[in-house]
């Protein structure tokens, strides 16, 4: 048919506290250039106690879901590889905090940062078999390696969330995608465990050969002819992984002119994700946000690429247009007060907020709200009996 479907609405939420790079490589006896340039992050988001993968999800979707939307949403997918339960879903305790209808399917999905798109691509049928309903799919994370890994550069926290509806405000989803899943050891949390695990340099060797085999795959089938492409989107764990994605490209496999052009928008799509760091699943859509905003030369009926990875691994590539009147969808001015009213962490202090606990033996405890902006209603406020406790 020809009806279009896509995201009508799109929206971020991460934690009021960050840590500067430059601090953590002072601390770590790191060259700061290492983080800055090397890694290609600046800062990073610090989720206290309170801003757990729920709360973040409920503060990500609250500011830009109407009564109307609320009524319509027949479907409600948290995806996430920071669960809080084995067994019921975060969505359940979403749904309830954003006072949606008990008229729909609440769901958790799980396969590391592609979560979200998995998410995304149910909801886009969902809206395909179901007109007149819409879909909430919500990204949340908080990445986690330990202090003093490798890997703790690259930690960060905040959520994505997207309203998929027919006609849609910002993006139209084409829906023939590639897609591969290959059982991969590049990255993984066990049960027991708060911090991931990872092969560093072997998932990045995952990562840009599901990228390389996939856009191959694509240009075969006609898919991504590069100058139809205004912009190619990345899993962006930190800048330079994306960066590396793109460069496989710029080896002559496409055009100077169409690999500047690429570069210049991939610039734009990683300005938020340099502040917040990795949000693993909301990653590839916090840099379709950063694009949309920071970019001033995209116009409407452009068509735009978005490459999603999760390690373990399963990749997506695919296609979408931009809407007319999208720029009227975003929000630029609340998105930047939302990054710049942080507050800056001393190493001390990160590392204390890194460590904090919640009860595990069922007693009971209170936690702080920590993110008292206006925009930022929901939070954990404690424990009691084995159970989370939300406001
Ligand atoms: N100035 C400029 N650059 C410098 C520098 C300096 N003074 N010192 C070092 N660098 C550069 C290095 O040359 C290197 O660049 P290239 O990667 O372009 O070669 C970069 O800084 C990183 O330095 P190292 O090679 O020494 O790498 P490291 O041991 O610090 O580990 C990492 C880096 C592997 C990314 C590690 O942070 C990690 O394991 N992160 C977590 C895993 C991850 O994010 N993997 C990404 C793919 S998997 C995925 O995408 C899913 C997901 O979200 C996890």
């Amino acid at each position: 048919t020809d009806v279009q479907v896509g995201i009508d609405k799109i929206d971020f939420y991460t934690p009021n506290h960050y840590l500067d790079l430059v601090d953590l490589a002072q601390a770590r006896g790191v060259d700061p250039n290492k983080y800055l340039i090397g890694i290609g992050q600046s800062k990073m988001s610090v989720a206290a106690l309170d801003q757990d993968i729920v709360a973040m999800g409920a503060n990500a979707a609250e500011p830009m879901l109407t009564e109307a939307d609320r009524q319509e949403i027949g479907l409600l997918v948290v995806a996430t590889e920071s669960g809080i339960d084995q067994s019921k879903a975060a969505a359940l305790f979403v749904q309830d905090l954003l006072g949606l209808t008990n008229n729909l399917r609440a769901i958790e999905i799980k396969e590391a940062c592609y979560g979200a798109t998995a998410g995304l691509q149910l909801a886009c049928d969902y809206v395909r078999s179901h007109p007149g309903r819409k879909a909430l799919v919500i990204a949340s994370d908080i990445a986690r390696y330990g202090l003093d890994t490798p890997g703790e550069v690259t930690q960060g926290a905040g959520s994505v969330a997207m309203l998929v509806a027919c006609d849609p405000g910002i993006i139209a989803i084409e829906p023939e995608s590639l897609y591969e899943s290959r059982s991969t050891g590049d990255f993984w949390r066990p049960n027991y465990s708060a911090e991931a695990f990872a092969r560093g340099k072997f998932s990045e060797e995952v990562y840009v050969g599901m990228f390389e085999g996939l856009w191959n795959k694509a240009r075969k089938q006609g898919m991504a002819r590069p100058e139809s492409l205004q912009a190619l989107l990345f899993h962006i764990p930190f800048s330079k992984m994306g960066r590396k994605g793109l460069r496989t490209l710029g080896d002559g496999t496409i055009t100077e002119a169409d690999y500047e052009r690429l570069t210049e928008r991939f610039e734009r799509s990683i300005v938020y994700g340099r502040e917040v760091g990795n949000i693993y699943t909301g990653s590839v859509y916090l840099a379709l946000i950063s694009l949309l905003e920071n970019d001033e030369s995209l116009n409407p009926g452009d068509r735009i690429g978005l490459f999603s990875y999760g390690s373990g691994s399963v990749a997506e590539l695919y296609f979408a247009t931009l809407m007319p009147g999208y720029r009227a969808r975003l929000e630029p001015q609340r998105h930047q007060a939302l990054l710049e009213s942080r507050e800056r962490l001393s190493l001390t202090e990160y590392e204390a907020m890194f460590s904090a606990k919640l009860v595990t033996d069922g007693s009971e405890q209170e936690i702080k709200h920590s993110d008292c902006r206006d925009d930022a209603p929901h939070y954990l406020a404690g424990m009691k009996g084995h159970e989370r406790q939300y406001r």
